[in-house]
């Protein structure tokens, strides 16, 4: 079914949400309406995206119906070296949302992933775009399958759960928090983000660290600016700014 956006804006006056039946990306949308002067909090979002986009340009699965696809507009005095930290900051609102309104746990992957069990449920794409941030947030809500290519690394809230979820109850108790969790000062988004997720501290993990080449070791807390630290087995720490994280 079709989100219920009157419910959706019933329970949050004020706030300005364009929802479609199916775009290439509310990523595109929410950067053109960002572009055309869209206040701090407006959502673009889909019930379907044809060219969901993730990190590294890969494919982000969006079956219509069955996830949650959408983009903030954020203008809060983001400087390009703070991105990391709004992407923690989304990924800390997305895991309370979720608890709050669906009882699933979720770990939290530095630095942008949301795992059940090690296979990923939801992740946060951000883009800096004339000044404003644009707050990717794609969950996979309702959805009982997944394509072949994902099939091993994907689940669903509702798969984790065991019953069909509310979209509308999440992106209720999501949007708000959102608004919070951006608001924080970085300590506490540090703090809490190491407590919530088994990636930041003493974990086995292969690291992409480009060009093909892999950095083996165990994570070892997160930088001032939220960037993970590995060290290796010879005992040297790398700072680690871009790459994919897995576990080892
Ligand atoms: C990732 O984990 O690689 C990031 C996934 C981000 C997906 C969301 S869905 C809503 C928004 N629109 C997109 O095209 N991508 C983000």
């Amino acid at each position: 079914m079709p989100l219920d956006l009157a419910a959706v804006q019933a329970a949050l006056p004020g706030r300005e949400i364009h929802w479609q039946a199916s775009v290439p990306s509310t990523m595109h949308t929410a950067a053109r309406l960002a572009a055309a002067g869209a206040s701090s909090g407006t959502v673009a979002g889909a019930d379907e995206q044809t060219g969901g986009m993730g990190r590294f340009g890969r494919p982000w699965h969006s079956a219509a119906d069955a996830g949650l696809y959408f983009s903030v507009v954020l203008r809060m005095p983001f400087q390009p070296g703070e991105l990391p930290m709004v992407t923690l900051a989304l990924g800390l609102a997305a895991r309370e949302a979720i608890i709050d309104s669906t009882g699933v746990v979720c770990d939290l992957r530095w630095p942008n992933d949301l795992l059940i069990a090690d296979r990923k449920c939801a992740g946060i794409l951000t883009q800096l775009e004339n000044r404003a941030v644009i707050a990717g947030i794609g969950i996979n809500v309702n959805q009982a399958e997944f394509p072949t290519d994902i099939a091993g690394i994907a689940t669903s809230l509702r798969l984790a759960a065991g019953r069909p979820l509310s979209r509308e109850q999440l992106l209720v108790r999501l949007l708000p928090a959102v608004d919070e969790w951006c608001a924080l000062d970085r300590a506490s988004i540090l703090r809490v983000f190491g407590e919530s997720s088994s990636y930041v501290r003493g974990r086995r993990v292969v690291v992409e660290i480009g060009q093909g080449e892999l950095l083996n070791g165990t994570t070892a807390g997160l930088t001032l600016d939220g960037y993970l630290i590995v060290r290796d087995d010879r005992g040297k720490e790398h700072t680690i700014i871009a790459g994919g994280v897995r576990p080892a």
